[in-house]
């Protein structure tokens, strides 16, 4: 089993103060930074791009950026993410003609490939991907939005991903994103989840370290 991650989303983050909203988080406990791309066509919303990944660095930010790609079609991102300085990249496999290609053009930029199931997708898409994956991200809600609720059949995708990743006997991170809270995260763990996704659960509150602290010790217990 891998270490425990928490990725705040910075999508619930104040977008006028983000590389003081980023330090903050990161300075409370946070591990990585989740960046939600979003492009008005693969899903309905529209949010940043590689231009806010490279401010982000000039800032200062030394923490992992895992890029979350809600975009189609992804390839002509992926160069542009690297360069602007994401450590992780993740896209949906229904957005890309070609998904194991991206994710060896992942790998060749020089970043961590993952892919992306919603909830409606069934793990199947993971069988020949899965090997050359370094992480897996389950969504545990519709993308597209912050603040919506977790959807319970994520659980026994999570089990089910688990068993794969461990018959398989590589260090493959399983992440999980929408819905986690203090109050579930326990329970995800138990199912098997290790990197962790949360942004109105940690940008709601004014304490970014109690929250993200509560976190830790509910996957810890
Ligand atoms: C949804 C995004 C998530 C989202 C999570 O499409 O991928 O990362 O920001 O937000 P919460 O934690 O509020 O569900
Ligand atoms: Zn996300």
């Amino acid at each position: 089993m891998q270490s425990t991650v928490i990725a705040p989303s910075i999508l619930s983050a104040d977008f006028a103060r983000l590389g003081e909203e980023v330090d903050n988080v990161l300075a409370a406990g946070a591990d990585w930074v989740h960046f939600d791309v979003m492009d008005n066509h693969y899903v309905p919303n529209l949010t940043i791009g590689p231009m806010v990944c490279e401010a982000l660095r000039k800032h200062g930010v030394t923490a992992p950026i895992d890029v979350h790609l809600m975009v189609e079609p992804v390839d002509a991102l992926v160069p542009m993410f690297a360069q602007a300085g994401a450590t992780h990249i993740s896209f949906h496999p229904e957005a890309s003609l070609h998904p194991h290609r991206t994710v060896q053009l992942i790998r060749a930029s020089g970043c961590r490939p993952g892919v992306v199931l919603n909830p409606g997708t069934p793990v199947d898409v993971l069988d020949y991907l899965l090997e050359d994956l370094e992480y897996v991200l389950l969504m545990s809600v519709n993308p597209g939005f912050g603040g919506q609720a977790f959807i319970p059949s994520t659980l026994r995708k999570t089990r089910e991903v688990r068993a794969r990743i461990d018959a398989l006997g590589k260090p493959i991170r399983l992440e999980i994103d929408g819905g986690v809270k203090p109050d579930n995260i326990g329970e995800i763990a138990a199912a098997g989840a290790d990197t962790f996704v949360a942004g109105s659960a940690i940008f709601g509150q004014s304490d970014y370290r109690d929250v993200i602290a509560r976190m830790k010790a509910a996957v810890a217990a």
